[in-house]
């Protein structure tokens, strides 16, 4: 496929003016300025047409424009914009509802929405505080909570999330996230790896530096995503549960990456048959719209009036984008995201073995990673040869993002059709045999 000159004159102009305005900090991947989508496919303001394989990184769960959310959003607007959440809607109680439907535990589950990921994250961190009454927490290395100041000293994938910032939060220690593909603890035999982290935290952490009656939670992403979309072992979670219970810790899983839908479940946790007591979500949950929550169980989320809150939470239009992503991925996208992620990751594994620079595929439903390397047998990471194929891929028609230091993530809205996954992995698949040849791999 003949690649694309890009960015065009348009998105150059833009680009030039965004430079003068907007904070620097913004992690730009490469030159993409949106004009509109539509389901799966976005267009630049050049006029240019792509695929989205990022959906807005596994935010747009319903497709670029969904008429049905765009409906719900309007009708709203038309409706009233906001009120403030010292008082009462509908649209927000019956979010609260939905919810406590689709909450992975049998407890009544009670939510305080918030405006973005790391505001539910922050909410879970004070509420695991003040309902245990203690101080501390155990988060895991390579983790991605967000970036306010609570949440980001959990987060633990680059160094740069910390440097300049500190003194971050007091009281978090971090365990070793599960790999199974990069271990970095010595398995007992025969012992899941899952496990084995487990015991680290209880050997090493609650023997050595935390006294187990002073913490209060254990924040884990299920999934992890910004850390490279790594699925831990069939028996992490049956074994932190064990431990969260032994010591009475909180099991808080941040699902605003892997939750509502992503995984072919409501919730990743799901996979793992284990009930956790506190749960975040964002992302995927509006289709795009600023919408957070952190849902508890109801003997958790035991705080006083005036204790928590905010001016937009349960912000109408968030809400009622909400519903109609929820109705849609009950009645449709999550079983296609069982059938197209299930159809991604066996082709994906296919191309896998096309290519000496893969060295892992994984996933669970529509969050799948693909892992490059510089050799197959040392594991050595392939950085540069990953940005190469994001941006030949770019140059293509397809946008992707990569994530830790060589993963590329295939994170589509949950609508997207097989002729769609087949024509993002075709691109996918003739940009890492380019890159391959020009960094000598093949
Ligand atoms: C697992 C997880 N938690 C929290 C966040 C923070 O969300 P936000 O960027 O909306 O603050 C992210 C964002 O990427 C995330 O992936």
């Amino acid at each position: 496929m003949e690649p694309m000159k890009l960015p065009g004159h348009k998105a150059q102009a833009l680009i030039e003016r965004d430079h003068a305005v907007i904070s620097p900090s913004y992690p730009r991947g490469y030159p993409f300025v949106m004009d509109h989508g539509k389901g799966t496919e976005v267009w630049d303001v050049d006029g240019n047409r792509f695929l989205d394989f990022m959906g807005g990184i596994a935010v747009v769960s319903t497709g670029h424009a969904n008429p049905q959310v765009v409906r719900s959003i309007q009708e709203q607007a038309e409706k009233f914009i906001h009120i403030s959440s010292d008082f009462y809607h509908e649209k927000w109680i019956e979010l609260g509802e939905k919810l406590d439907e689709i909450a992975p535990f049998e407890e009544a589950a009670i939510s305080f929405m918030a405006n973005s990921g790391t505001e539910a994250v922050e909410t879970a961190i004070k509420l695991a505080r003040y309902h245990t009454e203690r101080m501390n927490f155990i988060g895991f290395t390579g983790a991605f909570h967000g970036r306010t100041m609570g949440a980001v000293t959990f987060t633990a994938s680059k160094p740069a999330y910390h440097g300049g910032f500190y003194p971050l939060m007091n009281g978090v220690v971090h365990a070793p996230f599960p790999d199974p593909y990069r271990p970095v603890l010595d398995r007992k035999p025969g012992e899941d790896y899952g496990e084995t982290v487990v015991r680290y935290i209880e050997e090493q952490i609650l023997e050595h530096i935390l006294p187990p009656d002073e913490v209060a939670g254990v924040l884990v992403e299920t999934i992890q995503g910004e850390g490279g979309y790594i699925v831990p072992p069939e028996g992490f979670y049956p074994a932190l549960r064990e431990l969260c219970d032994k010591y009475g810790i909180l099991m808080i899983v941040d699902e605003v990456q892997s939750g509502i839908g992503r995984t072919g479940k409501w919730w990743a946790i799901e996979h793992y048959g284990v009930e956790p007591d506190m749960f975040t979500t964002a992302k995927g949950i509006a289709s795009g719209m600023p919408l957070g929550a952190c849902v508890a169980r109801k003997s958790v989320m035991d705080w006083g009036k005036g204790t928590h809150g905010n001016t937009y939470g349960g912000n109408p239009i968030s809400c009622a984008a909400a519903l109609t992503t929820i109705d849609l991925i009950r009645d449709e996208y999550l079983e296609n995201a069982v059938q197209m992620g299930q159809y991604a990751l066996d082709a994906l594994e296919e191309i896998m073995h096309r290519h000496p620079s893969i060295g892992n595929v994984r996933g669970k439903g529509l969050m799948i990673g693909v892992e490059f390397v510089k050799n197959q047998e040392t594991k050595e990471p392939a950085n540069e040869l990953t940005e190469r194929v994001v941006e030949l891929a770019f140059e293509r028609g397809l946008l992707m993002l990569s994530c830790a230091k060589s993963v590329i993530r295939v994170a589509p809205p949950l609508s997207i059709s097989k002729s769609e996954v087949d024509e993002g992995l075709q691109i996918f698949a003739e940009s890492i045999t380019l890159a391959e040849k020009e960094l000598g791999m093949l």
